[in-house]
C-alpha cells in the first residue's frame, strides 16, 4: 500500500459505509445467533448511528490510499462513563475492508479516535466489541483498551 491518509466522511461516502456493514456483522459472534440476526442487528445499528438526531457531536472518518481507494472508517461520538457518568467518548463503528486489513489502516484510524477524544477533553474513550471477535478484542487490547463490564447471557 503507498500511504494512509485520513479525511472527514461526506455524503459521497455513505455506500462504503453500507458496503462494510458485512464485514462487521460477519464477525465471529455469539453462538446462539444466526447470521441473520446479525445482519438484522447491523441495519439497525447503522440507521440509529446515523440517524440525523443521532449526529450531534459525531465524527467519521475515512481511511483512503494515496492512490485513491477507500480502505476504512471510524465512527465516534459522545458517550458516558458507565461508572461516573461524565461525558467520554465513544466508537460505534470500525470496519476496515478485507482487502486492506492487517496494513495498520484501523491503527491510524483509531490513533485519530484518540485525538478526537483528547481534544474534547474527555478522559476515556470506550467502546463495545463481540467477546468471540478475538481479532478485534486483541487489536484493542493491543492499543491499551481494558475490558470494564462483561454481558453474559444463558441461552434457555
Ligand atoms: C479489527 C479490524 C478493524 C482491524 O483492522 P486492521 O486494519 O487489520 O488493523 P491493523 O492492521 O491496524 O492492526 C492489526 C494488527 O493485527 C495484526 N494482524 C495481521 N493479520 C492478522 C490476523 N490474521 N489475525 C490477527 N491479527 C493480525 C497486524 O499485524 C496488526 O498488529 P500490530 O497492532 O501489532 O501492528 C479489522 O480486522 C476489521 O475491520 N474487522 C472486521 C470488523 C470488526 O471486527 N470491527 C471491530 C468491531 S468492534
Amino acid at each position: 500500500m503507498t500511504s494512509i491518509e485520513l479525511r472527514t466522511a461526506g455524503p459521497e461516502d455513505r455506500d462504503f459505509l453500507q458496503a462494510l456493514s458485512p464485514r462487521l456483522s460477519g464477525v465471529p459472534g455469539p453462538a446462539w445467533h444466526d447470521l441473520a440476526a446479525m445482519e438484522g442487528f447491523q441495519t439497525r445499528y447503522m440507521a440509529a448511528t446515523f440517524a440525523p438526531a443521532a449526529l450531534d457531536g459525531s465524527s467519521t472518518l475515512i481511511a483512503w490510499s494515496g492512490d485513491g481507494r477507500r480502505l476504512g472508517y471510524v465512527h465516534m461520538r459522545p458517550g458516558k462513563d458507565g461508572v461516573t457518568e461524565e461525558p467520554c467518548g465513544y466508537v460505534s463503528l470500525l470496519a476496515v475492508d478485507k482487502d486492506a486489513e492487517g496494513s495498520g489502516v484501523a491503527t491510524r484510524l483509531m490513533a485519530a479516535a484518540e485525538d478526537w477524544a483528547r481534544a474534547r477533553g474527555y478522559r476515556f474513550l470506550c467502546l463495545d466489541v463481540f467477546a468471540d471477535n478475538r481479532r478485534a478484542v486483541d487489536f484493542y487490547k493491543r492499543g491499551g483498551f481494558e475490558a470494564e463490564t462483561l454481558r453474559m447471557v444463558k441461552p434457555l
